[in-house]
């Protein structure tokens, strides 16, 4: 898609900076997400972006979860939850990983998803790359096919999506 017809999308996403912490200039998705209109054409776009059937679509704590709910409305496909760890109550597999500002570890149900399921992958944002290559390789473990892996916003200079790339996901954001 070309970038510039997503200046309406970028111009309801708002700058914070020194949030969470000083020096990171945070990419604020509230905004777009509290405006009817910038939803849907966030929602109608990242669909459009969607190469090849999918299974199910996988979601990441917590801001990702809107997105990856709303696509799968429309792709016709149940949700995965890709979760903080420590949040969901039954047997699960668990990654570490390093973000912009700190680390976490994220967890899905080891049982989620079926051998071979084709799984989109969408959270808000891309960063270092951390969290999604981590979501990534839980969904690898639990027998998916990761066919795409798909953001909202890329922060390139850091690195995350052409990481992902490396490691052999497609990757599509509306806002780089
Ligand atoms: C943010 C964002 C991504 C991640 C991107 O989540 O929603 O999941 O950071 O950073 P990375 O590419 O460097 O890993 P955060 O952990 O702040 O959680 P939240 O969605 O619960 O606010
Ligand atoms: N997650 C990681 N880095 C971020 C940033 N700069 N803005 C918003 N969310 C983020």
């Amino acid at each position: 898609m070309d970038l510039d017809q997503n200046n309406d999308i970028r111009s309801r996403i708002r700058t914070i900076p020194d949030f969470p912490k000083p020096g990171i200039q945070f990419r604020d998705i509230t905004t777009l997400l509290l405006d009817a209109e910038g939803l849907k054409l966030t929602i109608d776009r990242m669909a459009a972006q969607v190469q090849g059937p999918v299974d199910l679509v996988a979601g990441i704590e917590a801001r990702g979860f809107l997105f990856a709910s709303a696509l799968a409305m429309r792709l016709e496909t149940g949700v995965l939850l890709v979760r903080k760890d420590g949040k969901l109550p039954g047997a699960t597999i668990a990654e570490d990983y390093a973000l912009e500002y700190g680390t976490d570890r994220i967890a899905i149900h080891a049982d989620a998803c079926a051998p071979g399921a084709r799984v989109l992958l969408v959270d808000d944002l891309i960063a270092t790359g951390g969290t999604a290559r981590a979501a990534v390789r839980l969904l690898h473990k639990a027998g998916a096919v990761v066919v795409q892996a798909a953001f909202v916003v890329d922060l390139p200079e850091l690195g995350g999506a052409a990481a992902l790339r490396d490691d052999g996901v497609a990757v599509s954001a509306l806002v780089v």
